[in-house]
Parts: C-alpha cells; structure tokens; sequence
C-alpha cells in the first residue's frame, strides 16, 4: 500500500512538471512571435506565425530540423519595415538569417552574437543604423557576413577577422569609419566589398592602429 501511494505520488509530481512545458509555448515560437510584434508587414508574409502552435516549425519561411528547433529564416525582399529583436539571440540552432531587402530600421541587436550555429548573417539592403556589434566576431561557424546597403556607422569590428570560417563578407554602401581590417579573415576580402562609406580611411597600416576621434 505504502509503496503504491508512493509511487503515485511519484506520478503526479512528474506530471506536473511535465505538463506545463507542453501547454506553454515554444521558447523558439516566442523568441520568432517577438520579431513579428516588431515588424511591420504590409504583404501578409507573416501571417502564418500563430504563437498557439506547439512549435514554430509550420510556420512559413521557417525551417526546423529533425529535433523541432528553427534551423533557418528566410525574409528576404519581403516587403518588412520596423526593427529586428534582441529575442532572435534564442535561436541557438538557427543557421540562415535571411532578411535582406527589406526596410528594417533600428540597430543590429548585440545579442545576434549568441546565434552559435549561424552560417549565414544576411541584413544587406535594408534601412539598419548604428554600429555593427563586435559580440558578432563570436559567431564562429559564419560563413556569410553582408550587411551591405544600410546606414551602419563606427568601426568595423576587429573581432570579426577573427572567424576563421568566414568567406563573404559585404559591407559597402554604409557610413563605416576607422580602417579596414586586413588580418586573419578579412585578408581575402576584395576592396570593393568596403566601398561607398565615404569615411572609410583604407586598409589597416600592419599593427598600426588608428585612433580617429571622429569615428563614431
Ligand atoms: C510594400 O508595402 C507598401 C505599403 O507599406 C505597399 O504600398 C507596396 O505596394 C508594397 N510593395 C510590394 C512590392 O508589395
Ligand atoms: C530610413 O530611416 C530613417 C529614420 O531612421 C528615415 O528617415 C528614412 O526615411 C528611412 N529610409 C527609407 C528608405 O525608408
């Protein structure tokens, strides 16, 4: 007897730490829900994205993995105004971040640095000011890093040659400032992908470093 009231004693406290983690939504949905609330969407393109969903994975323009977890974003050219979130630093999965031309304004969130499986960062061709985080240079499975076309400003962030993964890298037609890095990562990347920000002074002196107050 005493072992049977044990055991379902044993039951119920399982089934109750069970059964709200299923009734609850999706960390992943919601970090996803909070991009939507921040976006405008003129054309509809989001209107798949229902929070009472068990898991975001049927949305449109998401795809999971076998597991349930978000693996990509794709939002390019999709008509898409207002600002990114600092939620999208949850997707821990996540490897596309596609929302290239679009005309999202506001800064890109610092957080996007915890995105640790990430391959592909594209924001190019949108309406984004402020600096380019330096939390980006710990993103160490990146491979795509364009963020041209904006209006982002301040240095470009030394962390960055540090990934040694990275292979295309964009950041003309921006408001950059300081010199252009040329070590580690950024030794191969062609002049012209840091054209058009007026205030970019020119490849790096080798271990010389510049200090312009003005670069902001
Ligand atoms: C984008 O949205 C605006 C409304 O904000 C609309 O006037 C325009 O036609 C849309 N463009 C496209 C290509 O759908
Ligand atoms: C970009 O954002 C600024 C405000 O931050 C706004 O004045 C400007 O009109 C925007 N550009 C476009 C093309 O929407």
């Amino acid at each position: 007897m005493a072992s049977r009231t044990s055991c379902l004693t044993f039951l119920l406290i399982v089934a109750a730490a069970v059964v709200p983690l299923a009734v609850h939504g999706n960390s992943e949905g919601d970090s996803l829900y909070a991009l939507r609330r921040s976006l405008s969407d003129p054309n509809g393109v989001l209107q798949s994205w229902n929070p009472n969903l068990v898991n975001p994975c049927t949305w449109f323009h998401i795809t999971c993995d076998s597991n349930g977890h978000v693996t990509r974003l794709d939002l390019g050219n999709s008509n898409l105004s207002g600002h990114l979130v600092p939620e999208l630093g949850n997707l821990e999965h996540l490897q596309y971040l596609e929302l290239y031309k679009n005309n999202i304004e506001g800064t890109i969130p610092a957080e996007l640095g915890n995105l640790k499986s990430l391959i592909s960062l594209d924001l190019y061709n949108n309406n984004l000011s402020g600096v380019i985080p330096p939390s980006l240079g710990n993103l160490k499975s990146l491979i795509f890093l364009r963020l041209n076309d904006n209006r982002l400003s301040g240095r470009i962030p030394k962390e960055l040659t540090d990934i040694s993964t990275l292979k295309v890298v964009d950041f003309s037609s921006n408001d950059l400032c300081g010199p252009i890095p040329t070590s580690g990562s950024f030794q191969h990347v062609p002049m012209g992908n840091f054209e058009k920000n007026p205030r970019l002074e020119g490849p790096e002196l080798m271990g010389l470093a510049s200090y312009d107050i003005n670069c902001k």
